[in-house]
């Protein structure tokens, strides 16, 4: 694969298919029992923004939004193919994402498993600073780590769109 990353919202049956096959063939989701039917659902759900990268016209990862809510501007999943990780995909998503999410509010939040070493040294890495930590969240024994990057408060922030 060649070129750059084009992300754009996801479109039609197959690319629905082809993420929520992504995400139930891969960890942290084959240890969190994800199934496809509940994969689906997430990604076809109206309260989600779901944008695919592609690259020559191939899905290479996908990044699912949540925009209303309690934890407004949350990252609920983010997941790229197995076999082109490590090249800098899910940092250019996670830009996008950011992007996206500080137009409208000051916090970036998402959710990370605690077994999910790799993923934590991500967003790290982006700037994300651990806020909580929700234990026995989805599974016994495991938690799920809240994560945060921030502009400022609520009181100080101009929405930009
Ligand atoms: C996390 C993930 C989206 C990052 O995408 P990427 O394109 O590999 O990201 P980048 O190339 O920008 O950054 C690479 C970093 O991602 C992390 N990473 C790489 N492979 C990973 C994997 N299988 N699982 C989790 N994190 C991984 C590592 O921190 C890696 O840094 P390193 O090479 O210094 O170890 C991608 O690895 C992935 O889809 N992992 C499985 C799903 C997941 O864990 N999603 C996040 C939780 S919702």
């Amino acid at each position: 694969m060649s070129g750059d990353l084009e992300i754009r919202p996801i479109e039609g049956d197959d690319e629905v298919r082809d993420c929520a096959t992504l995400m139930v063939s891969s960890e942290p989701w084959i240890t969190l029992g994800r199934t496809l039917e509940q994969a689906t659902g997430i990604i076809t759900s109206p309260i989600r923004e779901v944008c695919v990268g592609t690259i020559d016209g191939e899905i290479v990862g996908f990044v699912v939004l949540i925009m209303k809510g309690i934890f407004v501007g949350f990252v609920q999943t983010l997941a790229v193919r197995p076999e082109l990780r490590s090249r800098g995909f899910g940092a250019v998503l996670m830009e996008y994402a950011e992007e996206r999410i500080l137009r409208d509010f000051p916090n970036v939040f998402l959710c990370v498993s605690s077994f999910n070493e790799g993923a934590q040294r991500f967003y790290r890495r982006l700037g994300y600073e651990v806020v909580g930590e929700l234990k026995d969240l989805i599974l016994r024994g495991h938690s799920e780590i809240l994560m945060r990057k921030t502009t400022g408060p609520f009181s100080e922030f101009r929405r930009r769109s």
